[in-house]
């Protein structure tokens, strides 16, 4: 935007910053120089191409370049917005928690099947919550339910305690600080309480496969939200192997996994004890979630 010889109408930031980012390989270059602009602008969407005309002030092409920089760097316009929607909900985010992804939705999904019937007075924990996006839909969705989240980040906690006072998601639940179910024991370190579900989106990406990323997600996003140790299962083995003493009889553990790792943890369930374990597909039609009853 150096090389600017003259008044930019919307139009044609909105077209410079498209070319731009597609010259740095962005695939969503334009929706994303849509966003950065109307963001900058206090604008939605739809307005940017209403006023696609109209001339910029010198201030708002400053916040504009300001917002824009930082996409250069390939942040997620997610960080750079603030928020984004996830089950038809708007969860601020930032550099503290993972950007809540739509295949995620089919963990919600499996979750709120895996209760049916038994939603009332169910106990519901939400390990690695990070923004809350699940745990949050999950007492939104069902609100009689009891809600415990937990995530070994403190920032993530704060996010997520954020996200609960917007989304009023506060009332029978809590957001607390540790390691997976740490945070859920009692004085003696037994379990506090018994769950009708345990949900979880842990860190599953193979330790050696983090700097084959796309550089938005290796090099923005929280490394404890993606490392998921040698294989990737390092987190998803020691859910599998304490969920039993935490769950009610019948209770369900559901778990988002990597696109190859549904087999591998399927049968860590089945080792553990579980029944009716099952994997659910996203949109995509990889096996994402891995689910099953324990008693
Ligand atoms: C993949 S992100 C999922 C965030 C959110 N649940 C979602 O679906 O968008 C994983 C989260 O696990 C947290 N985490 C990593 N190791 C953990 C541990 N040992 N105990 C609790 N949380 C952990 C990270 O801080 C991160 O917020």
């Amino acid at each position: 935007m150096s090389e600017a010889p003259r008044d930019w109408t919307i139009r044609d930031i909105v077209g410079w910053m498209a070319d731009d980012l597609k010259k740095r390989g962005v695939e969503s270059a334009r929706l994303d120089a849509e966003l950065v602009v109307a963001q900058a602008l206090g604008l939605d969407r739809v307005q940017i191409i209403i006023q696609s005309q109209r001339l910029l002030a010198p201030s708002e092409l400053d916040a504009v370049r300001a917002l824009f920089k930082r996409r250069r760097t390939l942040e997620p316009v997610a960080y750079l917005r603030g928020e984004r929607e996830f089950y038809g909900r708007a969860f601020k985010v930032d550099r503290r928690v993972l950007v809540p992804r739509p295949d995620t939705e089919i963990l919600v999904q499996v979750a709120l099947d895996r209760l049916a019937g038994r939603e009332l007075y169910a106990r519901v924990a939400d390990l690695c919550t990070g923004s809350g996006c699940v745990g949050i839909t999950l007492k939104l969705e069902l609100p009689t339910i009891t809600l415990d989240a937990t995530d070994l980040s403190d920032g993530a906690i704060a996010v997520a305690r954020a996200n609960a006072q917007r989304l009023g998601a506060v009332f029978g639940c809590s957001y607390r600080h540790g390691d997976l179910f740490e945070p859920l024991r009692d004085a003696r370190g037994a379990p506090a309480h018994r769950y009708e579900l345990v949900v979880a989106n842990p860190p599953y990406i193979a330790h050696g496969e983090i700097a084959t990323l796309q550089p938005d997600i290796r090099d923005h996003e929280p490394r404890l939200a993606l490392d998921g140790g040698g294989d990737g299962l390092d987190i998803v083995r020691r859910i599998v192997a304490e969920a039993p003493g935490f769950l009610s009889p019948g209770g369900a553990l559901a778990m988002e996994i990597g696109a190859e790792q549904a087999g591998a943890v399927a049968s860590l369930l089945l080792a553990r004890g579980f029944r009716d374990v099952r994997p659910t597909k996203d949109y995509g039609g990889h096996e994402r979630v891995v689910s099953g009853l324990f008693g």
